[in-house]
């Protein structure tokens, strides 16, 4: 047991408290940024004459020797210790002595804590942006090779009006934009530095804490200290913005499921990214889409229990706020795992654009180009929308498409039919004709996929 604290207790720390009450095992990943935040804060110290230059120099020296050495396997973070901050501070003062007990002069382990984990997070940001953008890439890929793929619209998982692969695609493009700019806009939240802001009402030393946030790149200092050390929100904002990426892998994740049954058969799923069963030879199984969309429920988890565990927290800081890190951290893993994956999976899929577009063919998805046929030939489209309901009807009953229904049983409901309907509701037609913006039409859909390919520069 090494804690920081200990002085004005008479008796030891009964184990199981100390074990239940420690963060290490789990707040060990926060050195780098642990370290960071020391360094700043010293060389902060240093210049307003807190510090003498020499113990600021042996400081960020033995700083940067505990850093290396963690990173090259050297020293390793053991559970001795009560949190990460404890740990590097008590590394710091066996290797340089005295100037080590200096460093948490004017600071105190919750704008510590506060610090390391906007620092922690931002990074992560920053990571998952660029992995955001190499799914869009791959979308964006399969939506340029795909502007002429028919297939299926639904609506109800019912078969609708015909689309394209590019245009279905193009969907899930939208949404993880918006994905992005959700992370950027938390990241602007979250830039300013809680650092000196002490345990919750500042110190009276003469800090600078605009200087500390500029070495650390945030864009300010927080404003009232109180609420630097017990802010939670950009942690709420981060899983608020991470289970809607989960919302969407899954989404993709459900379809590319029932793309690929035997069924469907729009897809088929590389070797790589599919399983097989113990017991039945003939099974390859979509498992990585699967685990994507049962992974959703975790990262929505860590978001409830975030939002529950903050919610009756009085002014400023309370231990349930070490809850924070191991949820967050899961949510984290997950969700770039997730987008990992996810990417390779669907750069490796193939598409069965045969199947697609005969899938397209079949249950009526050019009904509605039917009944604007008759809107073209004067028929009101209240009148024009029973007619093609009725021919709907005979072509169930003789199992037949409306493509290959005779002329004449078009004309024995409606006279207004000529030969030029066959044209008129074939399925190139039917999307070519869709040329609203971001509708599938050949024009709309490169109209759309430039827009994408700039945004991804
Ligand atoms: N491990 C603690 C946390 O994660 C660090 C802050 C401890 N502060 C305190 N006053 N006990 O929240």
């Amino acid at each position: 047991m090494a804690q920081l604290w200990g002085g004005r207790f008479k008796g030891a720390t009964d184990d199981l408290v100390y074990a239940f009450n420690a963060s290490i095992e789990f707040d060990k990943r926060l050195y780098r940024q642990d370290i960071a935040g020391s360094r700043a804060h010293v060389t902060m110290l240093g210049k307003q004459g807190i510090l003498s230059t020499a113990d600021v120099d042996s400081i960020l020296k033995g700083l940067d020797g505990i850093l290396s050495d963690i990173e090259s396997g050297k020293l390793e973070i053991t559970h001795e210790y009560e949190d990460v901050h404890s740990f590097v501070e008590a590394v710091l003062t066996e290797r340089i002595g005295d100037a080590g007990k200096r460093l948490h002069t004017g600071r105190s382990r919750n704008d510590q804590v506060a610090l390391d984990m906007k620092l922690y997070v931002r990074d992560q940001v920053d990571e998952m942006i660029p992995e955001l953008k190499g799914l869009m890439k791959v979308i964006l890929g399969i939506m340029e090779a795909n502007v002429s793929t028919y297939m299926p619209g639904f609506t109800h998982l019912q078969k609708a009006q015909p689309v394209t692969l590019a245009h279905h695609m193009g969907a899930y493009f939208e949404m993880f934009k918006r994905d992005v700019g959700r992370l950027r806009d938390a990241r602007v939240r979250l830039n300013e530095c809680p650092l000196g802001s002490g345990a919750l009402a500042g110190t009276t030393y003469p800090l600078d804490r605009e200087y500390t946030a500029g070495l650390l790149g945030f864009d300010c200092p927080t404003a009232n200290s109180m609420d630097s050390v017990s802010d939670r929100d950009y942690l709420i904002e981060l899983l608020a913005d991470l289970s809607l990426i989960m919302v969407h892998l899954s989404r993709l994740s459900e379809e590319i499921i029932i793309w690929n049954t035997n069924e469907y058969r729009f897809v088929e799923i590389d070797d790589a990214y599919s399983t097989g069963s113990s017991i039945m030879p003939q099974k390859k199984n979509p498992d990585i889409a699967e685990l994507v969309r049962g992974k959703t429920g975790r990262v929505y988890g860590a978001l409830m229990s975030m939002l529950t565990t903050m919610k009756g927290i009085p002014l400023a800081y309370n231990k349930d706020m070490q809850e924070d890190k191991e949820m967050t951290f899961d949510a984290i893993d997950n969700t770039k795992g997730c987008i990992q994956l996810f990417t390779g999976m669907i750069d490796t899929m193939t598409f069965n654009k045969d199947v697609m577009a005969k899938s397209a063919t079949k249950g009526f998805t050019n009904a509605t180009d039917a009944a604007d046929y008759l809107v073209g030939k004067g028929v009101p489209f209240r009148d024009a929308h029973g007619i093609i309901g009725q021919l709907v009807l005979i072509c169930i009953e003789r199992g037949i498409s409306m493509d290959d229904l005779p002329l004449e049983d078009y004309r024995k409901v409606c006279p207004a039919f000529d030969d030029d309907i066959y044209e008129a509701i074939s399925l190139e037609t039917c999307v070519k004709k869709r040329l609203t913006k971001g509708a599938p039409g050949h024009e709309a859909m490169l109209d759309e996929i430039k827009i994408c390919e700039e945004y991804l520069g």
